[in-house]
Formats: C-alpha cells, structure tokens, sequence
C-alpha cells in the first residue's frame, strides 16, 4: 500500500511555508526601514549637540579657542544608556577640544556645509558620528566639529520596534495555525463519521451511502461508490437467484436418481432391473447436460469476467460447429446445411461461449424443429457480420417470445429433456458480446429463426 499523505500536514504546510517566507521577507524590509528612521531621529539629537558645542567656539584676533559652558558639557554627560565623545579641530591649529580619538570622515567628503554622518568604531565600540563644519566671519579658517556617540539607544530602540512589529505576526501566525487545523479537524470529521458507518455495516448491507454527511468535493467518490454498490447488490441478487433455480433444478433429477435406484434395488434379477437402470442412465444424461448448463450460465456472467474477447473467424467457427451437430440431426433424418465463405470473416468474441451459443440454438432446432425438416445455419457480413440459424419447424407462438429467453422456462408441453437455460444461455452469450439478438418466424415455412447481429465488431 501506498504510504498515504495527511490532508491536514498538506494544507498546513502549503500555509506555513509561504506565510514563513512572507514574513521573513518582512521582517528583513521592516528591519532596514526602521533603521533608516531610528537614525534620522537619533541624528538629529546627535547634530543638536554637535550644534551647541559651536557656541563655545571663540575667535578673536584670529585666535581661536573653545570655552565650553558646563550645560552643553552636560549633554556629553546625562545620557546613562550611552557614551558620547566629542572633537573640535581646527584645520591649521588642530586639535581643540574633546577626545581626540574620536573618528573623522574623510577630508575629500566634508567640502559643504551641510551636516555629514557616518559609522565608525571607537575604543573598539561601534559609533555613530557627525561631523559639521564652521566658518567663523573673523577667521578665514575652517573648524570641524565631531561629535561620536555609542549605539545602545538606538539598538534599543530597533529591537522595541521590531519586536513591536514581529511579536504579533508571531501570534496572528499562531492564531491562524491553531484555528486551521481546528478547521481542518472539524472538516474532516464528516469523513470519518462516514469511514465509521462503513465499518460498522455487515457484508450484506449495501445500502447506498447517506447524503448528509457528504461535502461536494467528497461527493463524486461517494456516488461513485454508491454506484458499485448498487452494481454489487444486483450481482448478488442475481447470483442468489441463480444458485436458488440451480439447486432446485439439480434436486429434481437427484430425487429421480434415488428413485430409480432404490426401485432397481429391490428387483432380484438384472432383466427386471433393466428399465430402472435406463431411467437411471436419462436422469444421469439430464445432470450432466444440466450441469454443463449451470457452468457456462456461471462462466457467462459478467460478474465473473470468466471469458475474453479476441478476434475470431465466425465462419470456421460455424461451419466446425455445425458438423459437430450432423450426426444428431441425422438421428431425427434432419438436413443440417451451411452457407458461408471461404474468406474469414473477424468478430471480436470468445470462441467457447460463441460454440455454446450456436450449440443451444442447433440443439432447439433438432428437439424441436419437423422431423426429416431443414436447419440451416448461415453467415452473413452486411450491414455487420450475422449468424442466422433457422429451421422450418412449428415455430414460436408470439407470445411466448420473450418469455423463452427467462432462466428455467419452457414452453409447456415442450418435448426434449432440456432445462429451460438454452436461450437464457444465448442471451446472456449475446449481450457480452453486445451483439443483438433477434428472434422471428421464416415467412415462408413458419419455422424459427434466431439471427445474431455483431453490431460491435
Ligand atoms: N427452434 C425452436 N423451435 C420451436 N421452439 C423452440 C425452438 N427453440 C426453443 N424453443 C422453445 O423455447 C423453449 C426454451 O428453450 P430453451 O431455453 O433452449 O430451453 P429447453 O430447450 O431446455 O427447453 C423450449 O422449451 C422450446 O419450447
Ligand atoms: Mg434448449
């Protein structure tokens, strides 16, 4: 057995990985967004102070120097989560203040006036900067102001934001899962409420299944198995009316059997044992028929699929029957004569079943068809190819026409020894073959004449 894939891991898993890689896509996005916006706000803050340190910046005579008022020393001091450095350098005089390892930006990239930030590293921390630059009006010079600061704050606040934006995703992800496979659950109940009423039933409950419990998307498979299921209890009816017929068919001659052997039991010589023993012989002559009968109708049945169609020649297969038949028709001084052709002529049929048909139809026109009359059998190719066997016998009255083809019946008062399964073997024959059988009166001489028409080959 094929190991079987579970619905619910199917749909959870086509849920769950583009969810995941949605969200991871996001999350990456949302990451260098929310960077882009904790830098600008930060950077503003960092350029405010880098700002309030140009008010300390003295010229005079050209001197410069850098007196810095203890509030704007306090911004370098007030902050608990990170450490701020400062540089201020002129570009003749050097340094003038601050830290001196506070990182610069390349000279080439300070050239305006505008406000430049970078990330660096400062005593092996990574910093944020941003350098100015200041023209004062009573010197000529230029003067840089840096100012670095650690990066806690604005790792803190990443991680706020993203976390603010992650953990309900986080949880939605959660929710939606938990409250699919609740769904899926609850969907997939109906199925199995329906595998238990399946189990539950005997073998001879074929009861099509019910309706209600059914969704659309199950409900092909479900009248699908309904079908069979009504093909099924048809087979067995059926079979079970055939097993019944066939027992009771099978009794009658067991009984006579018994009969004619006690009867012979209780003679003393073997002269007057003699007519028993000939009844016992008939009896036994009807058992075997019958039983041949009751084999083929068995082997015929669609059910048991005991035959295969292949390609065959109707023609030889006629003719070979028909001499099979010569000798029994000789018997009753009857002509028993074939017109066919000497070129094949293919049908798809099994060769067994199609000897059996044409045998159960000879054997009718011999039993009862007019001593020292004519059977004749033909072959005929248009419109399709047609076997015809007729004979210029009493024929069948009209109204026992479709009666004749029931399991078990015969006309009454019918002679011959048979059964009552001939033509009920010869129309079960015909259908396999989905070839049409077709039953008249010869016009001329009243007798009977059975064509079988291959419309399918
Ligand atoms: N060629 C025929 N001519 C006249 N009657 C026929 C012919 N073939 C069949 N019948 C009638 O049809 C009945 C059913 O035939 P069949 O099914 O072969 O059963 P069985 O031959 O065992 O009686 C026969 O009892 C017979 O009365
Ligand atoms: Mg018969």
């Amino acid at each position: 057995m094929h190991k079987s894939r579970s619905l619910k891991t199917e749909i959870l898993l086509r849920l769950a990985i583009p969810l995941i890689f949605f969200m991871s896509i996001e999350t990456v996005l949302s990451y260098f967004v929310t960077l882009h916006h904790v830098n600008v706000a930060y950077d503003r803050w960092l350029l405010d102070s880098a700002r309030s340190l140009t008010e300390g910046i003295k010229v005079r005579d050209g001197n410069i120097w850098v007196e810095l008022p203890p509030a704007a020393l306090d911004i370098f001091k007030w902050d608990e989560l990170d450490k701020t450095y400062f540089k201020i350098i002129s570009e003749e005089k050097g340094m003038l203040a601050g830290d001196k390892f506070v990182p610069e930006p390349l000279a080439q990239k300070m050239n305006g006036l505008s406000p430049l930030y970078f990330n660096d590293e400062m005593y092996n921390e990574p910093v944020r900067v941003v350098s100015i630059l200041i023209t004062h009006h009573e010197t000529p010079e230029k003067i840089f102001v840096h100012v670095a600061e650690t990066l806690n704050k604005r790792r803190g606040m990443m991680i706020d934001i993203l976390l603010a934006d992650l953990v309900p995703q986080l949880v939605l992800m959660l929710l939606v899962g938990v409250y699919l496979l609740a769904g899926v659950k609850r969907g997939l109940q109906p199925l199995h409420v329906l595998a238990d009423e399946i189990a539950q039933r005997t073998p001879r409950d074929l009861r099509p299944i019910p309706e209600q419990h059914v969704f659309l998307e199950v409900r092909a498979l479900t009248d699908t198995i309904n079908d069979l299921l009504d093909r099924l209890a048809q087979a067995i009816v059926t079979q079970e009316r055939f097993i019944t017929n066939a027992a009771h068919q099978l009794r009658t001659p067991l009984a006579g059997l018994k009969l004619q052997a006690e009867r012979a039991l209780r003679e003393q010589d073997v002269t007057a044992m003699k007519p028993a023993l000939v009844q016992i012989q008939g009896c036994a002559d009807r058992m075997s028929h019958l039983t041949t009968q009751l084999l083929i109708l068995a082997r015929s049945e669609p059910i048991n699929g005991g035959y295969e169609l292949r390609q065959l020649d109707l023609c030889t297969l006629a003719k070979k029957t028909c001499m099979d038949w010569v000798p029994k028709a000789l018997q009753r001084q009857m002509d028993l004569s074939f017109e066919g052709f000497e070129q094949p002529l293919y049908v798809q049929g099994d060769d067994v079943l199609l000897r059996e048909l044409l045998a159960n139809l000879l054997d009718n026109a011999i039993c009862y068809g007019r001593e020292h009359g004519n059977i004749v059998v033909k072959v005929e190719r248009y419109p399709v190819p047609i076997l015809i066997v007729e004979d210029d016998g009493p024929g069948i009255p009209k109204l026992e026409m479709d009666r004749i083809f029931e399991r078990f019946y015969r006309i009454p008062g019918s002679s011959g020894d048979g059964c009552g399964l001939g033509l009920a073997i010869v129309k079960e024959i015909a259908d396999l073959h989905q070839a049409r059988l077709e039953l008249n009166r010869v016009s001329d001489t009243g007798g009977t004449r059975f064509g079988l028409f291959f419309e399918r080959s």
